[in-house]
């Protein structure tokens, strides 16, 4: 049997992982082995239907990949990383059905019958403090898991974490889609997104260019830190921090201007609502240089401490806690960049 070793032995275990699924990777086309039932989501890259396997009726949550718009080595990629990844009890299942049809690649996933946790954010609202902590728990402990296996999950975002129940008692990571070995190089990133960091949002080149100014960056864990920070502030006020970490964001700079110099700046409003030592735990997440960023379990000390101010009774942070003009949380939001 093959022996996953230290850290940096994880990406050459899913290299040969991928050498041996594409050797055995069987052709079927997919009505003929499964019952499709609906489709139970849609992400930028692919779709995922609830079927049930036609000879013993087991239910299944089954990726389907266009070939058109996927490359075989891509999907092997995701295939075998959420593979590797399945045993964690806070990342999705896999049943070990890995297949291409004339025009898709798919993988059956364990179905995980509850929504994901963009679709229980109230806009403009969030979700219970109670509620985000349970998640905030869970999702350190699945990247601790990822990022020991020398791996970045890189697609951190509510979209991405499924719930087995409202009350996210228990909640499991899912798309694997953009995961990479920790030090491998992008050149550039063709848009932005929220949960991208600072160091991620500076690879998208000028207008005119093919390539931005700065090196090729290279692929770490702290990329996830920054994104769950975004994804607390997100689901805990229903709105994005800001649209992305660039100096023409108004929100970003405001915050970059407060983590810098911290004793002369004011808290920005929008985040007037967290207590201090919440704040502490976001800037540690929300750390500006990625090198002195700590790892997504720093949250595991702050989840006994309280989050959220008690409400205002003067409503001094107004009705939402001084964030009137930021961009809520809603469907057009469901979006991941390419990277390349
Ligand atoms: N195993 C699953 N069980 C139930 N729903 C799922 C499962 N996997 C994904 N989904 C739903 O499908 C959506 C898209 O799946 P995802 O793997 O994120 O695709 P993409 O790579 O296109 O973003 C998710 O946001 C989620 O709502
Ligand atoms: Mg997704």
């Amino acid at each position: 049997m093959m022996e996953l070793g230290p850290a940096e032995d994880g990406g050459s275990y899913i290299e040969e992982l991928m050498e041996l699924t594409a050797q055995s990777l069987s052709r079927l086309e997919i009505q003929e082995h499964f019952n499709v039932i609906k489709e139970i989501g849609r992400g930028k890259y692919g779709r995922v239907l609830l079927v049930t396997h036609r000879c013993r009726g087991t239910p299944m949550a089954l990726k389907v990949l266009p070939k058109a718009s996927t490359k075989l080595k891509g999907f092997l990629r995701e295939y075998c990383i959420s593979l590797r990844l399945s045993s964690h009890p806070c990342i999705v299942g896999l049943f070990g059905i890995a297949f291409q049809s004339d025009e898709h690649y798919g993988f059956a996933q364990e179905l995980v019958v509850g929504r994901d946790l963009f679709a229980i954010i109230k806009p403009r609202v969030g979700i219970s403090e109670r509620v985000v902590k349970r998640c905030a728990v869970q999702i350190a402990s699945a990247l601790e898991f990822i990022h020991h296996l020398g791996l970045v999950h890189r697609d951190i975002k509510p979209e991405n974490v499924l719930l087995l129940d409202t009350q996210c008692r228990h909640v499991k990571l899912a798309d694997f889609g953009l995961t990479q070995k920790r030090g491998t190089f992008i050149r550039y990133i063709s848009s932005t997104l929220p949960y991208m960091a600072p160091e991620l949002c500076a690879m998208v080149p000028e207008a005119g260019q093919e390539t931005p100014k700065v090196p090729p960056l290279s692929i770490q864990p702290n990329l996830d830190t920054w994104a769950f920070g975004v994804l607390l502030f997100c689901i805990l006020t229903g709105f994005f921090p800001w649209e992305n970490c660039t100096s023409t964001d108004s929100f970003y700079e405001e915050f970059a201007e407060w983590r810098q110099n911290p004793e002369t700046t004011e808290v920005p409003s929008q985040w007037m609502r967290f207590t201090p030592v919440c704040m502490e735990m976001f800037a540690k997440l929300l750390t500006l240089e990625p090198n002195d960023r700590p790892t997504a379990d720093v949250v595991k000390g702050y989840v006994g401490k309280d989050w959220v101010r008690p409400k205002c009774p003067n409503g001094l942070m107004g009705e939402n806690g001084g964030v009137s003009s930021m961009t809520t949380l809603s469907s057009p939001c469901r979006s991941s960049p390419v990277l390349q």
